[in-house]
């Protein structure tokens, strides 16, 4: 910098906010917080709002100079408001409902203040000691074997995609860590999945280089269950025509159902293939809490790998996946590179998070876990998970008791697949679009928000229930107002 150039400000106008202004805005954000949640169903649930519309009311430049935190909070109500799909909301019933909880705010309020990064036990001790804590309490919480090793990811795709980089880097005799994949004789690499695993196993697949034709795709039961004598003789072809199979990815609540794939069979399979199974138990993990719902993990306990997202439905706010393995040397071999600028004295002695993934600088996320964790408790967590679960058994009652509606899938969670089938209607191509105009007219009412799947080309609707402030009530205003929008689509 020269003379000219130097700060035109004295040191005392520099820096950040005064305290007093701090903590006068502070407050007033956690009133705003409370405000917004306490009324939270006062609003739609869907935002009414055009493409580009919230852009039109922002400046297409930074501000030149410094403007009031008053002036910027009040924008939260002026600009962002308009703009938001409520995921608070007791009406919230897309994809999987997921909620935040005011002890999750607090830790994640927290966690900004520290602004600590995590990549190294020294560059935060109490990061590291909290996430390797609150992870074995989870664990324990899941009922998973206490050589599970945990970590928390961002989310469950970048869980995923670290069990299948370690997967990959087990085959140790391809040295594709040292050498990588391309442009030279190695065997083609084949992954497993059933047909209804999450798009980020495939995404996996492409950020790892094996291609799409990398990962095989096994069908499913009536049940949308991963069938696993199809799983062993895809294994079998394979093998035979010179691909090298390396590892098998289950899923316990899929996305589109919440099917579970027979964890235990597909374990068997894996241990006399020689296969990493890695099990995407995003969503349905959580129920494990619960310990009548516990057997959703039977036979993890035999994986290699396994990641259950908080942010889901254990009421942590999103980002916080947790992943465990019970080979964590393989996963640091898959990833470990230490710069001389990031050795310490303590390495030998310590857990570097950084050593276990493609980042390097890590948030304090475990906080908010902890905060989670302790405010409910154990009980508190899975009774809120018991009545979801409740909740969504009661709709689906209601939907096998009517005519013109059936019931899509099981339901062995908290979400429910159903279409409408009036009696008269026979083409699946009809049905398709009167399910399709009945869940548009459904959300463009804005008091509640379902969201859909397709299932053998025949488009069904999906309630998910998740969310820590749904009630008996509002799945009830749900389901009326689905019959009625059907009533209306059929007159
Ligand atoms: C079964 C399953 N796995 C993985 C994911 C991806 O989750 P994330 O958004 O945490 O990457 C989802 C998302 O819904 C999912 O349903």
């Amino acid at each position: 910098m020269n003379a000219e150039n130097k700060s035109d400000l004295a040191p005392q106008f520099l820096g950040d906010m005064p305290t007093d202004e701090f903590s006068e805005a502070g407050q007033q954000l956690i009133e705003w917080i409370n405000t917004y949640l306490q009324q939270i169903d006062r609003h739609s649930v869907l935002s009414g709002i055009k493409p580009g519309d919230i852009r039109k009311l922002l400046p297409t430049a930074p501000p030149k100079s410094g403007e009031k935190i008053s002036d910027i909070l009040g924008d939260l109500d002026k600009v962002i408001m308009p703009g938001m799909t409520h995921w608070n909301h007791p009406n919230f019933f897309a994809y999987f409902a997921t909620s935040g909880s005011a002890a999750g705010i607090l830790g994640e309020l927290a966690s900004a203040a520290f602004n600590i990064n995590g990549m190294l036990w020294k560059s935060c001790p109490a990061s590291t000691e909290l996430e390797q804590v609150t992870l074995d309490w989870l664990r324990q919480m899941l009922g998973l074997p206490d050589d599970f090793w945990g970590i928390i990811y961002d989310t469950a795709s970048v869980s995923s995609l670290h069990a299948i980089a370690a997967a990959r880097e087990q085959l140790s005799d391809l040295r594709i860590r040292e050498e990588g994949l391309c442009g030279r004789n190695l065997p083609r690499l084949r992954m497993y999945a059933s047909e209804h695993a999450h798009s980020s196993i495939d995404k996996a697949a492409l950020t790892l280089g094996l291609g799409l034709a990398g990962i095989q795709k096994i069908p499913v039961d009536e049940k949308f269950q991963m069938k696993p004598e199809a799983l062993s003789q895809a294994i079998a072809a394979d093998r035979r025509q010179g691909w090298r199979p390396f590892c098998v990815v289950a899923t316990v609540g899929t996305t589109s159902t919440t099917s579970i794939d027979p964890v235990p069979e597909i374990a068997e399979i894996c241990n006399r293939e020689d296969l990493w199974l890695h099990v995407d138990a995003a969503y349905g993990g959580s129920a494990a809490v619960v310990p009548e719902m516990r057997h959703v993990l039977d036979g993890s306990e035999r994986a290699d790998s396994i990641v259950v997202n908080p942010h889901k439905w254990l009421f942590v706010p999103v980002d916080l996946s947790a992943f465990y393995t019970r080979k964590p040397e393989v996963l640091k071999r898959a990833f470990s590179l230490v710069p001389e600028y990031l050795r310490t004295q303590e390495d030998d002695e310590v857990e570097n998070f950084m050593d276990y993934g493609v980042s390097l600088g890590r948030r304090f996320r475990a906080l908010k876990l902890w905060f989670v964790l302790r405010y409910f408790g154990v009980e508190g967590i899975a009774a809120r998970i018991r009545y979801h679960i409740e909740l969504a058994q009661k709709l689906a009652r209601w939907i096998d008791e009517h005519d013109d509606f059936e019931r899509m899938a099981p339901t062995p969670f908290s979400t429910v697949c159903f279409r409408a089938h009036p009696e008269n209607v026979t083409d699946t191509d009809e049905l398709n679009k009167i399910n399709e105009r009945l869940l548009e007219a459904v959300n463009a009412t804005r008091e509640v928000f379902m969201s859909h799947t397709k299932l053998d080309e025949k488009y069904v609707l999906r309630v998910a229930i998740g969310n820590l402030r749904t009630e008996d009530r509002h799945v009830q205003k749900a389901w009326e107002l689905i019959q009625t929008k059907l009533i209306e689509l059929m007159k």
